[in-house]
């Protein structure tokens, strides 16, 4: 693709940026549509966030990723929020509308597209979510619109029942407790969908997983919001137990593609993106 005076930049922000695949996956959708658009990555540090951002809204940048450590503070320098950024207090998706800082949350809806384009309903089902951190907290906002009955369960247990607390207005049944090996076992028989939104599996702790392989069922189905490396241990014990797995790697590709979609205005070429993204993480296995 030749860049022009014309081409659209758009880009993430994060600490460290390295490892990134999001300009892996938008340039190769900006590709295959034929978009005259690019995707690029900047490091910015948390005392260059204001400027930064200032900068890529006086230089037409047209949309931006938001990444660790700025999803919560960006938010100070938006010109407006949809609901999931003020239920959250986090952004991962700015959209530069004429000067106007938008800010959206994608991880939420980006988990709830990826259960529903891997077949799973939530309607009348239980959710069992380990974790209350900041992906955790996204996914369970868009849950509980969804699911009948959640289940938090968080090593620092102070988290997980404010988290359940701040969600109860929505109506359902919602609880917060002590991630702990009983209690997973103690909730999972009568959950139907377990979804890890812990760190817990990532590299370098890719042998870990907080679920012990005899405790997965057919009947369950297993998300892991981990995506490097693709295959988590659970991801793996949950298929060996002939249980329906989505892994780290839809979730990023969904988030990713209703970015995609806000600063485009096109449908995002999910298989192109996900084909790209999973080259880039074999690569670098
Ligand atoms: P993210 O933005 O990816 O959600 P985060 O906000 O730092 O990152 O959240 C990390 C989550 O993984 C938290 O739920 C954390 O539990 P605590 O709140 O108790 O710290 C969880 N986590 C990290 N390491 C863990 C471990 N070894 N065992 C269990 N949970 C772990």
């Amino acid at each position: 693709m030749e860049i022009s005076g014309r081409t659209r930049v758009c880009a993430v922000i994060g600490d460290p940026i390295e490892h990134t695949l999001s300009p892996t996956m938008h340039n190769a959708a900006f590709e295959h549509l034929k978009l005259d658009f690019v995707f690029v990555a900047f490091k910015v540090t948390p005392d260059e966030l204001e400027k930064a951002v200032r900068g890529a809204c006086a230089l037409g940048i047209r949309g931006l990723n938001v990444t660790m450590p700025h999803k919560n503070s960006v938010t100070e320098f938006l010109d407006e929020a949809d609901p999931a950024v003020k239920f959250l207090g986090a952004a991962n998706t700015i959209l530069n509308q004429g000067g106007r800082l938008r800010g959206f949350n994608t991880d939420g809806v980006g988990a709830l597209k990826a259960l529903k384009q891997n077949g799973v309903n939530l309607a009348g089902k239980k959710v069992l979510l380990l974790g209350a951190g900041g992906a955790a907290k996204a996914i369970a906002f868009s849950l509980s619109k969804e699911a009948d009955e959640l289940c938090i369960l968080n090593r620092d247990a102070a988290k997980a029942r404010e988290l359940a607390s701040v969600l109860e207005p929505c109506g359902k049944k919602i609880v917060g407790n002590e991630l702990s090996s009983r209690q997973i076992q103690k909730e999972l028989p009568d959950s139907d969908l377990l979804i890890n939104a812990t760190s817990v599996g990532m590299t370098p702790t890719a042998s870990e997983s907080l679920v012990k392989p005899d405790w997965l069922k057919p009947d369950l189905s297993v998300m892991d919001i981990v995506y490097n490396p693709a295959e988590t241990k659970l991801i793996q014990d949950a298929r060996a137990a002939g249980a329906k797995v989505i892994n780290g790697v839809e979730m990023l590709l969904y988030q990713g593609a209703a970015s995609f979609e806000i600063w485009t205005g096109c449908k995002a070429p999910v298989d192109v993106m996900r084909e790209a993204v999973l080259k880039q993480i074999s690569a670098s296995e």
